[in-house]
């Protein structure tokens, strides 16, 4: 069994789908010693108790089950944070974004050095948020981040139960070693050790250039999709929730195509100002699609086409929640703008701003979408200052100009 040469202690935050399923994957991996931190309401005495009784069980979509049998159980949850950051050789935050800026605060000064600091996913600008909080706590450790969350996943019973839907097969990362190892064993650097958790799959593939990684998490892919299609609502309640992605149509195209473009331009802009520094690779919005789902688009002629024959999206809905009478209403609050704007399509804004591309499309989503998120990030065609509490823009870090941006992480 693949693991690690010597004891390891694993402190994971986080008490989602995700949490579940790292717990479960994490235990398994030999000389790992694994630890949930789950402060947030009563979640980690419900899954201790859980537990207890009837043990923890991964599903997987091709019918394999991993078990682990009550009282038998390799990991433990707990809401003890101080003790469980002290000791603790890699501590993993797995948990929506919005979460990072107060678990961050929280742990920063029981971190050891030698502590590598994970975000799965870490999502846009968590490099710089993780530098920003452990230089101010004078902490030097290791900061990892995950592009994405490596499954599709959902608690079936919640601390017992999880099912896996699917794996990516490659995802991107990005590693900064305050201290350089001097460990030339590829497995046993922070990146190295993430995969050993991980196993096998997903591939974990680095990216140097973490200006860049801040743009391959697309975040101009869930709120334009979302504007286009809600924009001119009557505010009335629907019977049945309308197909997201299968139910665009050419103004949620012109939206998904132009802010992606927006921030491709940007992106041109920053390579032919930083020759040495790779901004390839972020394609447009149809390549994306199909590069994501070679074999389940039947019509790749178009975006659009692309969008409406592609089977991976058969039954996905918009994220409504239930009105008074039952009906459905669009939920605003859901990730796909409470996520991906203040921690991703402002980001990119912002990036925009320095280095003076004018984004139109992108401005008019975040102006629709700020009134909904009951925040303001614009103002008379400018962003306004965006503090930490409701966003993860740069300039909630000091950074606000490219050069510093680029320099940040230097
Ligand atoms: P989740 O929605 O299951 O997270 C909910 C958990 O977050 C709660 O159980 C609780 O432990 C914690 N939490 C929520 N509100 C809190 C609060 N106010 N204070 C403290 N803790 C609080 O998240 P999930 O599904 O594990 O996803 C993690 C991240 O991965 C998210 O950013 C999600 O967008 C992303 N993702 C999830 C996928 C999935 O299949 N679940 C797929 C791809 C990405």
């Amino acid at each position: 069994m693949a693991g690690f040469s010597e004891s390891k202690n694993v402190t994971i935050f986080g008490g989602g789908n995700g949490a579940h399923v790292l717990a479960g994957t994490s235990s398994l991996v030999k000389n790992a010693h694994v630890t949930v931190v789950d402060t947030f309401q009563d979640e980690a005495e419900r899954w201790t108790n859980a537990m207890a009784a009837n043990g923890f069980t991964m599903k997987y979509s091709n019918g394999q089950t991993k078990s682990q049998p009550a009282g038998a159980v390799n990991f433990k949850v707990t809401k003890e944070v101080e003790a469980n950051v002290r000791n603790a050789d890699i501590v993993i935050l797995c948990m929506p974004a919005f979460l990072h800026e107060m678990v961050l605060t929280n742990i920063a000064s029981y971190l050891q050095d030698k502590c590598v600091l994970v975000g799965l996913p870490g999502q846009a600008g968590f490099e710089y948020q993780a530098l920003a909080i452990l230089r101010e706590h004078g902490k030097k450790c290791s900061v990892v981040s995950i592009e994405t969350l490596p499954w599709a996943c959902r608690i079936v019973k919640y601390g017992q139960e999880v099912e896996v839907l699917g794996t990516k097969e490659e995802i991107y990362a990005s590693q900064i070693e305050q201290i350089k190892s001097k460990d030339t064993d590829s497995n046993s650097s922070p990146m190295g050790q993430v995969q050993t958790i991980l196993g096998p799959k997903p591939v974990l593939k680095r990216e140097m250039n973490i200006i860049k990684y801040t743009f391959l998490y697309r975040p101009t892919v869930h709120p334009p999709i979302m504007y286009a299609k809600w924009k001119n609502w009557d505010g009335k309640p629907l019977e049945t929730a309308p197909l997201f992605y299968q139910g665009v149509d050419e103004e949620a195209v012109k939206y998904l195509d132009g802010a992606t473009n927006e921030m491709i331009e940007v992106a041109n802009v920053l390579a032919s100002k930083y020759p040495n520094m790779d901004f390839s690779g972020i394609s447009p919005m149809k390549e994306c699609f199909i590069g994501e789902y070679p074999d389940q688009i039947e019509d790749k002629q178009t975006l659009l086409s692309c969008l409406k024959t592609n089977r991976a999206y058969d039954g996905l809905v918009h994220p409504m929640k239930k009105t008074a009478d039952g009906k459905l209403e669009p939920d605003f609050k859901y990730r796909y703008l409470m996520e991906d704007v203040p921690y991703g399509l402002l980001i990119i804004r912002q990036i925009a701003g320095m280095v003076e591309v004018r984004t139109p499309l992108i401005d008019e989503i975040i102006v629709w979408a700020q009134a909904k998120l009951g925040t303001e990030y614009m103002k008379d065609g400018k962003l306004c200052f965006v503090d930490r509490k409701h966003g993860r823009l740069p300039m909630a870090y000091g950074i606000n100009t490219i050069e510093e941006f680029v320099n940040f992480f230097e």
